[in-house]
């Protein structure tokens, strides 16, 4: 019987997410033809949309992390947190990322002419959580190899920073303090 952990769905999760890119970016492309006025408030939630599925496996991926590190590296289980860990950075959690700064950067060129103290801060921000990212992307294939570079302990904490971070972008999004 076929088991979703097996190549195959894991190729059809990835087709589909490819053609879930394909569709954003030829919307997002037509809406930038009509003009800022026009594509403003289309962008800005094509946006919100792409940070909410970033942030969905910013915030859940270091819980995986955790119960993984608890597991056997040579058990069906490990294997299992490793598929779903690598899934969910390729097919969720990369073209979320690229579509917040593609859409975010249009937003702050076009609109905003990249002015604004609370917009450097929020890119600032924004590019300390692009390095957390990294450093998960990292773990997931030190994982994948099954070597478990930090304790359960380590990854709780590490939890934290996404959580931060996003608090911190929201209200310089939102409030522009400065
Ligand atoms: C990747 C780099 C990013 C850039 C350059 C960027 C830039 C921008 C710009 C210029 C706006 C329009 C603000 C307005 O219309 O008032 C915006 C809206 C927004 N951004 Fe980003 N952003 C980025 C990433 C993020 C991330 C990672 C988050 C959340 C974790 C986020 C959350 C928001 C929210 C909630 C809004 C709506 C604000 C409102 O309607 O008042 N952004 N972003």
């Amino acid at each position: 019987m076929e088991r979703q952990i097996d190549v195959k769905p894991g190729r059809q999760a990835a087709k589909k997410a490819a053609s879930a890119l394909v569709f954003f970016a030829v919307v997002a492309g037509g809406i930038m033809i009509a003009g800022p006025d026009v594509a403003y408030p289309w962008i800005k939630s094509l946006h919100v949309i792409a940070i909410i599925s970033w942030m969905a496996g910013m915030l859940y991926l270091p819980r995986l992390f955790i119960y993984h590190s608890d597991c056997d590296p040579s058990s069906d289980q490990a294997r299992t947190f490793s598929v779903m860990e690598s899934r969910l950075m390729k097919v969720i959690m990369n073209p979320a990322m690229v579509v917040s700064w593609i859409l975010g950067l249009y937003l702050a060129w076009q609109v905003f002419e990249f002015q604004g103290g609370w917009l450097h801060a929020k890119i600032a921000a924004v590019v300390a959580l692009s390095g957390v990212h990294g450093y998960f992307s990292k773990a997931v294939k030190s994982f994948g190899r099954g070597e478990y570079i930090r304790t359960p302990r380590f990854w709780r904490m590490m939890n934290e920073a996404p959580t931060l971070l996003m608090i911190i972008i929201v209200v310089l999004a939102i409030v522009k303090p400065f």
